[in-house]
């Protein structure tokens, strides 16, 4: 059956390499599923003043992420960490706690910096608080080192990750498949 798969891009720069690289990888999919890219750059910074109605991009960011079978999360890293404007879109989605969104969610992390490391220490943390919210997080890494081979001028991951990310993504298309049941 057909599946539906929000890619949240943990960027709010305009030409993030990110964001390429999420539309590369989202070209690894099969035909049998959809991809949406949420929108997080819009989201107010989080505050309990604002549950008492919350803003429409809020409800639409969860409503989007309500709706999809399955979230890649494709992002870059902040002194070592998750980038301000990703954690304030998971912490909008984690309130109210009996509407979580995360919850249950299956979940890919991956991203890609220019340094050696490749956003692996945002990863890690992110890996944390997902396991917290409860999200059913895809097992095994892809820290991506930036470089410009990673993306082909078609926008394709380039020839010498292409097996890497495929298995990846291969591997988290099952766990998405599973779960739906
Ligand atoms: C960075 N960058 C960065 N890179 C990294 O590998 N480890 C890090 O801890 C940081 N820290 C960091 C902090 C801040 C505030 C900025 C703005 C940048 C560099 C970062 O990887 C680079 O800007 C990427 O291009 C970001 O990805 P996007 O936004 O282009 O997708």
């Amino acid at each position: 059956s057909n599946i539906h798969l929000a890619i949240v891009v943990g960027s709010n720069t305009r030409v993030s390499i990110n964001r390429q690289y999420a539309q590369a990888l989202a070209k690894l999919l099969p035909a049998h599923f959809s991809v949406s890219y949420p929108q997080i750059d819009d989201l107010p910074m989080y505050s309990l003043d604002l549950e008492v109605e919350r803003p429409a991009s809020v409800n639409r960011f969860t409503d989007e992420i309500n709706a999809a079978d399955a979230v890649l999360i494709v992002t870059p890293e902040h002194n070592r960490s998750v980038p301000a404007v990703l954690k304030n879109a998971l912490d909008w989605g984690s309130k109210p706690m009996d509407k979580n969104v995360w919850r249950d969610k299956p979940v890919a992390l991956t991203g890609t910096s220019p340094g050696a490391m490749g956003a692996a220490h945002a990863q890690q943390h992110l890996r944390q608080i997902m396991g917290i919210l409860g999200s059913v997080v895809l097992g095994g890494e892809a820290y991506i080192q930036f470089k410009p081979e990673l993306i082909t001028s078609d926008g394709e991951i380039g020839p010498a990750s292409h097996g890497f990310l495929q298995a990846y993504i291969d591997r988290f298309v099952s766990l998405a498949e599973k779960l739906k049941g």
